[in-house]
């Protein structure tokens, strides 16, 4: 009966993780959200609220899941949530010249969101997941949190979530370095092109588009089940290598 948290769930991949997951009964899946009751019903799928930027309701959003899942184990945490900051998904460093101000805000909601909320998910989690055989945590990352990707296809925009990424690429290394002795294999996964995303198609000319939510979580779930403690603390695709598309 493995057990699986996914926060911030409410849409779109988190979604789709809750969808796959729920399909096999075996799983116990539970689904934090900011605001649950928005949230489409999936059958077999316990809502809970919780918000990334808030440590106290993941907090709490764990004594409840400690209540729901057996032995208050839980086998993996999937943070899915993230700020994806749109309005600066066109604009290059130098776009922010007389815009310091609106760069700190967009900077700070993503690094709050997309790194402090993923230290503030594990610790709120960390106790159940040392109850687990399993102990997986996983982060949803972005291939454009990689600095040679970056180079390599004239990337130059969205730098508010592009720094958050990689800086979750770290924050999820040393996690993996403090945790190896107890077992828990943390990964940064990127789940592909799944959405509306700059179209890579003249760096990658045989790139047939994007996943859909289904295709990206189906890679995902077989990469998060080859994870090891051999292994924790890496960053992969949804190929479980440095493909990015
Ligand atoms: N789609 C892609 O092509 C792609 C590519 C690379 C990486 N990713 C990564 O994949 C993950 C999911 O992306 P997506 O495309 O599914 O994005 P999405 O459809 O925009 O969904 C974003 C999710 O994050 C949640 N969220 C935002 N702020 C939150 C907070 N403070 N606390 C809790 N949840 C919060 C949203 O919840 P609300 O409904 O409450 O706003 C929503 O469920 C993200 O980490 C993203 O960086 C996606």
């Amino acid at each position: 009966m493995p057990s699986y948290v996914v926060v911030g769930a409410s849409r779109g991949i988190g979604l789709g993780f809750l969808k796959n997951l729920a399909a096999n009964p075996d799983n116990t899946v539970i689904g934090i959200a900011r605001n649950p009751s928005a949230v489409e019903s999936v059958p077999n799928v316990t809502l809970l609220q919780g918000d990334l930027t808030d440590a106290a309701s993941l907090k709490a959003a764990a004594s409840k899941v400690a209540t729901i899942t057996k032995d208050g184990a839980v086998d993996h945490l999937i943070v899915n949530g993230a700020y994806l900051s749109y309005d600066t998904e066109f604009i290059t460093p130098r776009g922010f010249v007389d815009k310091e101000d609106y760069f700190l805000s967009e900077f700070q909601k993503a690094m709050h969101t997309n790194v402090a909320g993923v230290l503030f998910a594990v610790n709120a989690f960390v106790p159940l997941l040392k109850k687990s055989a399993i102990k997986k945590v996983v982060a949803l990352s972005s291939g454009l949190g990689v600095p040679d990707l970056l180079v390599s296809s004239n990337f130059s925009t969205a730098i508010p979530y592009t720094t958050s990424k990689a800086a979750l690429h770290i924050l999820i290394a040393e996690l993996a370095v403090e945790y190896k002795e107890e077992g828990i294999k943390f990964l940064s996964l990127s789940p592909g092109v799944v959405s509306t995303r700059p179209d890579p198609s003249t760096l990658y000319p045989n790139w047939t588009g994007p996943f859909s939510v289904e295709e990206s979580v189906e890679h995902q779930l077989k990469v998060i089940e080859g994870l090891t403690l051999e292994n924790s603390g890496a960053y992969l695709s949804h190929w479980g290598n440095k493909e990015w598309l």
